[in-house]
C-alpha cells in the first residue's frame, strides 16, 4: 500500500499547507487505530512502570507475540507517544504520557475513546451503503458498542456521580439517602444505576434500554453485588408508558440518539413526580454547524453521529436527530416537552458532554 507523493514543485503554498495536514492527518488516524491495539492488548499497563525494555521483553510482560509487539512499538514511537533509546534497543513510556494510557491510567484513560475508531471502522461498509440508499446501521451490527460504551461511561458518568453529578441538583443527595425512586433511560449495562443503587439503599432504581444483552449484563452485575433495590427492564423508551413514578430520571448520553427524542423527552416529563427532577447529559455542541468551528471535538461529534448516534436512530425508522442536535435545539425541545426550568452545566472532568437539570 503506498500513499501518492503530492507533485510539490507543482504546488501553491495552500496546497502544500493542505496536502502536509492530510499527510498528518493518516499519521494521525493510523496512530488512533494503534492508541486502541495498545489499550486493548494491556501493552500500556505493561508498560506503566516507566522501565525501559526491549521489544522481546515487552511482550514477555505483556504475554503477547513479539513480533507485533515490535511493530506496534515502532508506530508508538515515531508517533511520539513512547521514546526509543537507539544504542540500548530499549523502549519507554514517557511519565507524562502514563496517567492517560491503558485500563485503570490514574488520570482517566484517553485511549479507551480510540477503540471508537475501530468500533466504526467496522461498519463502514453499510454506512457506505447508507449513502446511496438512505436506511440505518442497527445497534446489533456494531461489534464492541456497549463495552467501549460502558468503559467510556464509567471514566464519565460513574466516577463522578457522587462528587460532581449529583451536585448539580441541590438537595438531590439527601433525596437519595431518605429513598426515591429512580429511573435511567438508555442504562446501557446499568453502572450507573447499580452504583448509585449500593450507595442509596433507601431508594429504587430502574434502568431501561433496548438492547436485552445490555439488561442481560446489568442484571448480572447487580446480583453479583448482591443489590435488591434495583431492576432492569428492556423496554423501546419510544412506547413509554405509565404515570408520574420517579422522582428523579437520568438518560446519559441516549436522547440524540433515540429513535423519537421528541417523544421520549414527553414521556421522561409524563413519568416525573410533581417536583421531580430530569437529569440529562447529551453532547456539547451548538445546533449550527457553524457554531462548531472551536469545538475541541467536533470533527469527531459528527463522524460518530454519522456512523452511529444518526444511524442507529435512522435504524429503528426514527429521526435521526444526530448527535450534534446542539445546545440551542436541546433547550427548545427540553421545553416543547413541559420543562419550564432547565439549568445548563458544564463539569470539568468531562469535555465532551453539557449536563442540563431539568424541571
Ligand atoms: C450511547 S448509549 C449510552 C448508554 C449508557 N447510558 C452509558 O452512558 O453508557 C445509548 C443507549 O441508549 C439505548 N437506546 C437507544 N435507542 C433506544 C430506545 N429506543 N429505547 C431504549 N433505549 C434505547 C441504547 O441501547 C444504548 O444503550
Amino acid at each position: 500500500m503506498t500513499i501518492d507523493a503530492p507533485q510539490a514543485d507543482a504546488l501553491t503554498p495552500a496546497e502544500t499547507a493542505f496536502t502536509g495536514k492530510l499527510i498528518e492527518m493518516i499519521n494521525h488516524g493510523a496512530t488512533g487505530l494503534m492508541l486502541s491495539v495498545g489499550h486493548r492488548t494491556g501493552l500500556f499497563e505493561a508498560m506503566r512502570d516507566g522501565r525501559g525494555m526491549t521489544s522481546e521483553q515487552l511482550a514477555h510482560r505483556a504475554g503477547l507475540n513479539e513480533r507485533y509487539v515490535r511493530e506496534w512499538l515502532g508506530a508508538m514511537t515515531t508517533a511520539g507517544i513512547v521514546s526509543f533509546d537507539r544504542d540500548a534497543r530499549l523502549y519507554t513510556l514517557p511519565e507524562a504520557h502514563r496517567p492517560f494510557l491503558g485500563r485503570g491510567a490514574a488520570k482517566g484513560s484517553m485511549s479507551s475513546m480510540f477503540q471508537f475508531l475501530a468500533v466504526l471502522g467496522g461498519v463502514e461498509s453499510r454506512i457506505v451503503e447508507c449513502f446511496h440508499k438512505g436506511g440505518g446501521v442497527s445497534y446489533a451490527e456494531f461489534e464492541r458498542f456497549h463495552e467501549c460504551m460502558a468503559e467510556e461511561s464509567e471514566q464519565t458518568v460513574v466516577v463522578a456521580l457522587d462528587d460532581a453529578i449529583l451536585p448539580l441538583a441541590p438537595g438531590l443527595i439527601a433525596r437519595l439517602e431518605a429513598g426515591i425512586a429512580v429511573a435511567d433511560i438508555g442504562c446501557g449495562i446499568g453502572k450507573a444505576m447499580n452504583h448509585l443503587a449500593a450507595r442509596f439503599p433507601n431508594s429504587h432504581f430502574t434502568g431501561f434500554d433496548l438492547c436485552e444483552e445490555t439488561i442481560l449484563l446489568a442484571q448480572l452485575d447487580a446480583r453479583e453485588q448482591g443489590l435488591e433495590n434495583v431492576r432492569f427492564a428492556a423496554v423501546d423508551a419510544t412506547g413509554l408508558a405509565g404515570d408520574a413514578q420517579f422522582d428523579l430520571i437520568f438518560t446519559f448520553d441516549a436522547v440524540h440518539d433515540q429513535a423519537e427524542p421528541a417523544a421520549v423527552l414527553a414521556h421522561i416529563r409524563r413519568l416525573l413526580k410533581p417536583g421531580g427532577v430530569y437529569l440529562m447529559q447529551d453532547i456539547d455542541a451548538a445546533s449550527d454547524v457553524a457554531d462548531n468551528m472551536d469545538n475541541l471535538l467536533a470533527p469527531f461529534t459528527y463522524t460518530i453521529s454519522c456512523m452511529h448516534c444518526m444511524t442507529v436512530s435512522l435504524a429503528q425508522g426514527g429521526q435521526g436527530l444526530g448527535a450534534a442536535w446542539g445546545e440551542q435545539l436541546a433547550l427548545a425541545m427540553l421545553k416543547g416537552a413541559g420543562f419550564a426550568d432547565v439549568t445548563t452545566h458544564r463539569l470539568p472532568h468531562d469535555i465532551q458532554n453539557l449536563y442540563y437539570v431539568c424541571r
